[in-house]
């Protein structure tokens, strides 16, 4: 069968440039949008440049432009959207609306996965405010998507490994605490950590497979099923030390987040839900599908191999 063109929306973001990346290795031939927009971003720049010379197609589209992105869509079967969501940095999903006019009305694109890779927002319905924003504008697009008929799979791809593993899931750092740590609660609630790489490789193989048509795909491999404590515990065998520990009761961790900006609301709302709710694992994979068993030929990367990065 051959393989399906490729667009990526957002290719020069976080897990854009991962997915680009991953689907040139897997062999598809790959658009990435070119928004004129960027202006003067230099750092864009060279990464849309260093994506060319790996053979990269870059396609020139403005989200301001209607036309330009029906065009960029007419060029490919698959879009996949990297759109930014990520409150304490750049969040635009809603902006995701007009590429669903663009595909809806370009009306060749066989597959679309909006920028999701998170939490399933549609299990997020009870979400505490003002987090669930992230979930209300994720569920406002598979709706659209769903309405106008557009055949789809969501990713929901847990905990990217750089902002929760790396970190050992303490908030306002990117790095791991080598003497004290906070665990939420008792630390024993189930959490899955994904190195984002393994993230895109997943994506990029959901897209021809006929199983993933319509579905949502967690990304949930067995060994990344994770909680608190066993990834401090793989952390501490690393360093060869034990690291002191304090607790943070849900009571006190939901009283913390009062007053506090609109990101840092954003961001503890969804961390109560992963540490103290336990929302990516306390549920059963039912009808849709688990990529570590669509796809066992990935090796996928364990979390004391990712935090070998760290020491
Ligand atoms: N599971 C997790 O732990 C986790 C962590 C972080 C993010 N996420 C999710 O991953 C997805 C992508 O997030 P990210 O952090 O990778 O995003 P990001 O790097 O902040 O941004 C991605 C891209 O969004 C595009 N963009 C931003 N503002 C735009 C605008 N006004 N108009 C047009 N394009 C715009 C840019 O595309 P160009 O390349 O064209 O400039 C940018 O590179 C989101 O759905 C987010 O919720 C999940």
């Amino acid at each position: 069968m051959e393989k399906s063109k490729v667009l990526v929306v957002g290719g020069t973001g976080y897990i854009g440039r991962k997915i680009v990346k991953a689907s040139l290795e897997q062999g598809h031939e790959t658009y990435v949008l070119q928004r004129p927009d960027i202006g003067l971003d230099t750092e864009k720049v060279q990464m849309l440049l260093s994506f060319k010379k790996q053979g990269a197609h870059l396609v020139e589209g403005s989200f301001s432009d209607h036309q330009s992105l029906v065009h960029a869509v007419k060029l490919v079967d698959v879009v996949i959207s990297t759109m930014s969501g990520v409150h304490f940095r750049s969040h635009n999903l809603l902006m995701q609306l007009k590429l669903v006019q663009a595909i809806k009305d370009a009306g060749n694109v066989k597959r679309f996965l909006p920028s999701e890779f998170g939490m399933d927002p549609a299990l997020m319905g009870h979400a505490l405010q003002p987090g669930r924003v992230t979930f209300d504008e994720k569920m406002t697009i598979r709706k659209t998507i769903e309405d106008a008929n557009i055949p789809f799979t969501y990713i929901s791809a847990n905990c990217f490994a750089a902002y929760f593993a790396g970190n050992l899931s303490q908030m306002g750092t990117l790095f791991p605490p080598r003497d004290r740590v906070v665990l939420y609660g008792d630390g024993n609630v189930k959490v899955v950590y994904m190195d984002e790489d393994d993230v895109a490789t997943y994506t990029i193989k959901t897209i021809d497979d006929p199983r993933t048509l319509n579905k949502t795909i967690y990304l949930r491999p067995p060994e990344n099923i994770l909680t608190q404590r066993e990834l401090i515990e793989k952390w501490e065998k690393l360093i060869g030390k034990r690291l002191e520990k304090s607790t943070i009761s849900e009571n006190d961790f939901l009283s913390s987040m009062k007053g506090l900006d609109f990101a840092q609301e954003v961001g503890m709302g969804h961390f109560y839900h992963i540490f103290y709710e336990g929302c990516l694992a306390n549920f059963e994979v039912g009808d849709e599908e688990e990529a570590s068993k669509l796809y066992p030929e990935v090796q996928y990367t364990r979390m004391d191999e990712y935090l070998k990065l760290y020491v």
